[in-house]
């Protein structure tokens, strides 16, 4: 579904050369380039499989908080799963309605909860609960302020752990996670609300883990969910149930389900459930954004000491921590390749760090055309979104497409903006 091809040996994504872009002073390298209309299309493709039913699909803004990203998703219906007020103001502030936006995390602060239960004429349409000490914080914000929270638990389905296929740093929906409410503290839970004039509990939530390529993980924790939310549903007036995010994408390995799979087979599920009458919510953000980015970065120089082969780009572990932080792989292809032999080589960033290293990849050796660009393939979810200024280092600058050209930018950082920063605590 990426809009990535070749024309005359130079890359394109959504028909923009990504040689022009590294080369545009504009930009320059290392620099994230996401394709608008391929991430509009992934919304419109998965809200397909709701047909007419009522559903959230509210973005995982953490995977990719770029104002414009957040804006078209928004324009194209998505709603907002925020975890921190930053996002929350962010998706406010990119049209989200306050209505559609879903709070989770197990640490929510008071200045963030003010601001969920706050925020235009009612607060978001729910603070998803993870722990049972949440509730009575949230109601005293709430009662502070005159208001009712809308509340929904985010339950956790205590899973297999061997039964989710991704890495144990991204799997949450299992019983060793610190994310959501145990089973065995849920009627705890369900009982306080109750008995709170301000706390409303309009949903059940659950979220199983990240990079999910079967569906077996995430059926198995919404069958939990939805009989957990048949229960629930005697007592409370419950409006939906969210199934959470997780779906995966194709790194190089494949990935055989696309996210309208994993919600057409849901509401198969939620149907034979009997809870047809529920919005059903989801909470994507990896599969919404990740192949529609790709961080392309300049090369800096080979270095050989046979057999080993090293290729060191201008982006480094800071700017794509995924391959440091999770031993993930992305594909790294020439920006411009006409037909060159290819060689392994090993492809390292500039950081002082052994993990730096972004794998080994068949490249260009050099030629008449020496190998000038590299692109890093489906980094536009969990990449800018986790870069980090290590080693000094500016934040890139990220390029976005629409209709076949750029439409807007966000410029790289400054170094002298990181050297001003650091000296700004005066000594004495
Ligand atoms: N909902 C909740 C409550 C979550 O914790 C997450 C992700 C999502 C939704 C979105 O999951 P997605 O659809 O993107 O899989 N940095 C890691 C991924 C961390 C995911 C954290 N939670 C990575 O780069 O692989």
């Amino acid at each position: 579904m990426p809009a990535l091809r070749r024309s005359d040996g130079v890359l394109e994504l959504g028909s923009v050369s990504l040689a022009d872009i590294a080369r545009d002073p504009r930009f320059g390298t290392p620099t994230y380039v996401y394709d608008l209309d391929g991430i509009a299309a992934e919304a419109a493709e998965l809200k397909s499989a709701f047909d007419d039913a009522p559903h959230l699909v509210a973005y995982a803004v953490k995977a990719n908080s770029a104002g414009p990203i957040v804006k078209v998703l928004a324009a194209t219906g998505c709603g907002a799963d925020v975890v921190s007020g930053a996002e929350l103001l962010l998706a406010v502030a990119c049209g989200v309605p306050a209505a559609q936006i879903v709070f989770s995390g197990v640490a929510k602060t008071d200045a963030e909860l003010d601001l969920a239960i706050g925020v235009g004429d009612s607060g978001i349409g729910a603070i998803q609960v993870e722990s049972v000490e949440e509730l009575p914080r949230i109601s005293a914000r709430a009662t502070a302020v005159g208001r009712v929270a809308r509340v929904s638990l985010r339950i956790n389905p205590a899973v297999d752990m061997q039964a989710l296929d991704t890495h144990s740093y991204i799997a949450t929906g299992h019983d060793e996670a610190k994310f959501g409410v145990p089973l065995a503290s849920v009627t705890d839970a369900l009982g306080r609300i109750e008995g709170d004039r301000h706390l409303r509990l309009v949903g059940v939530g659950s979220h199983v883990g990240s990079q999910l390529t079967a569906t077996d993980g995430y059926l198995a924790s919404a069958s939990a969910l939805f009989t957990f939310a048949r229960e629930v549903r005697a007592r409370f007036d419950l409006t939906f149930v969210d199934a959470g995010g997780g779906f995966g994408i194709d790194y190089g390995d494949g990935c055989p389900v696309r996210p309208a799979d994993f919600m057409r087979l849901t509401r198969k599920l939620q149907r034979e459930m009997g809870l047809d009458d529920l919005a059903l919510y989801c909470e994507p953000g990896r599969s919404l954004v990740g192949a529609h980015g790709v961080l392309v970065a300049s090369v800096i120089q080979r270095k050989i000491a046979l057999p080993r082969r090293w290729i060191m780009i201008d982006a480094g572990m800071n700017d794509l921590m995924r391959p440091a932080l999770y031993q993930a792989r992305h594909r790294i292809v020439p920006v411009v390749h006409a037909g060159e032999a290819m060689t392994a080589y090993r492809v390292v960033g500039p950081v002082c760090e052994s993990s730096d290293d972004f794998g080994v990849h068949d490249l260009p050796d050099s030629g008449p055309r020496e190998l000038r660009e590299v692109a890093i393939l489906d980094a536009g979810a969990y990449g800018y979104s986790m870069a980090s200024r290590y080693n000094g280092r500016a934040l890139p600058a990220e390029v976005f497409l629409r209709g076949g050209k750029v439409l807007t930018s966000t410029p790289r950082g400054s170094v002298d903006e990181w050297v001003q920063d650091r000296l700004r605590a005066p000594l004495s």
